[in-house]
């Protein structure tokens, strides 16, 4: 027998079969109950409510209690997602949880997340890719529901960065805000989510960062005598180097994420970029010429940067606060820390 005959005689694989089109078809937001303004921020750092308001936009943010997790956090803005969805925890195959604030190395979230919500055995993993993080989980889950590896996926974007937040550091304490926002992903009659522009510079990874690594904070506290140089590991960034390479790089991938969908600035009902600095959206707007009919996301100002929580918070809140924008397009676009990012389409639910 030649090898080609005991190839062919041999049993095939079989797919799933592939569905066409994918749409976000449910929303939800948790905001941590307790505002903290910039005047308690400035206890801790030599600075004025008047210059983060100006340089940032920021004028309150949320933080979480401290024994709030991600997992309590996600909750209710799962919930909320699935509600308006109409779709059962029974119903989701995959639970896929963005978030770079969970306090263990492991396991992952997103299981824990998915027993809190009775959801039976789905595949369940958490994603690292930061402030671009929702962004990369609705490109993933659009290709799994498309391809057919998956019919309805529940997408959250989380974060406590309150506990990985030097207070006592200028240059960060009044960025970060604490909060959760979820989407349920699932087939659809029309393209619903369109193609994802995403990447990465892993050269410019310092800008943004945890300061020591894990193992450094296990050397520190092995030593003896080295107790005085433990500190925890919160996260830095190189504000200027990030806000330089947001303004002047993110709106070619705006520009390119609407081309590859076929779609114009004028035909957008609403813009959410990740909530990063109020000046950085602003630049944006401007940087593509946006029609003022086009709603700008501007959460930032009461809840400050949630990294991966921010775009689904945003979006969550301009349904909410005008929901004739349902059916409408959004072009929805997270990034930082990798430094990496991803954009894409949406049809709002
Ligand atoms: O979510 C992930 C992505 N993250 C981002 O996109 C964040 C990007 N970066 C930013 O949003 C901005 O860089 C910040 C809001 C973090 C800082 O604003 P900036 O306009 O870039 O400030 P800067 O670092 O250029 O500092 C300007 C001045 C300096 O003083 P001199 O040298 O001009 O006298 C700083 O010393 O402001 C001073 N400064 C402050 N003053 C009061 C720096 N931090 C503070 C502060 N309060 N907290």
């Amino acid at each position: 027998m030649t090898q080609q005959a005991t190839h062919s005689a041999r049993a095939h694989i079989t797919l799933p079969e592939p569905t066409q089109y994918a749409r976000v078809m449910g929303i939800g937001a948790y905001r941590p109950d307790r505002v903290v303004t910039n005047d308690e921020i400035c206890e801790h750092i030599d600075s004025t409510d008047e210059w983060i308001r100006q340089r940032s936009g920021i004028a309150t943010r949320r933080f979480a209690a401290p024994e709030q997790t991600v997992i309590d956090l996600s909750e209710p803005a799962a919930l909320d997602a699935m509600a308006m969805a109409g779709v059962g925890p029974d119903q989701i195959d995959v639970v896929l949880l963005a978030t770079v604030t969970h306090p263990y190395q492991t396991p992952a979230a997103a299981p824990m997340l998915a027993d809190r919500l009775g959801i039976p055995a789905p595949a369940a993993f958490d994603l690292s890719a930061a402030c671009a993080g929702y962004c990369y989980g609705i490109g993933l889950a659009n290709d799994m529901v498309r391809s057919g590896s998956a019919r309805h996926i529940l997408v959250v974007g989380v974060e406590k960065l309150s506990d990985f937040t030097d207070p006592r550091d200028r240059g960060s304490a009044f960025i970060f805000g604490d909060g959760a926002g979820a989407a349920v992903v699932g087939p659809s009659d029309f393209p619903g989510i369109g193609p994802t522009t995403w990447g990465s510079d892993g050269k410019d990874w310092d800008k943004i960062a945890q300061r020591e690594p894990w193992t450094d904070l296990r050397e520190a506290m092995e030593s003896p005598g080295r107790a005085d140089g433990i500190h925890w590991p919160s996260i830095g960034m190189q504000g200027q180097a990030v806000f330089r390479w947001a303004v002047y790089s993110m709106a070619p991938v705006a520009r390119k994420t609407l081309e590859a969908s076929g779609v114009t600035p004028e035909q957008l009902s609403a813009f959410v970029p990740h909530q990063a600095n109020l000046r950085i959206t602003d630049s944006m707007v401007k940087e593509l010429n946006l029609p003022a009919h086009v709603q700008v996301a501007r959460d930032i100002v009461d809840t400050g940067n949630t990294s991966a929580a921010s775009v689904p918070l945003a979006m969550s809140r301009m349904l909410s606060e005008d929901p004739s924008l349902s059916g409408g397009l959004a072009l929805q676009l997270g990034f930082g820390a990798g430094l990496a990012y991803a954009a894409q389409v949406v049809v709002l639910p």
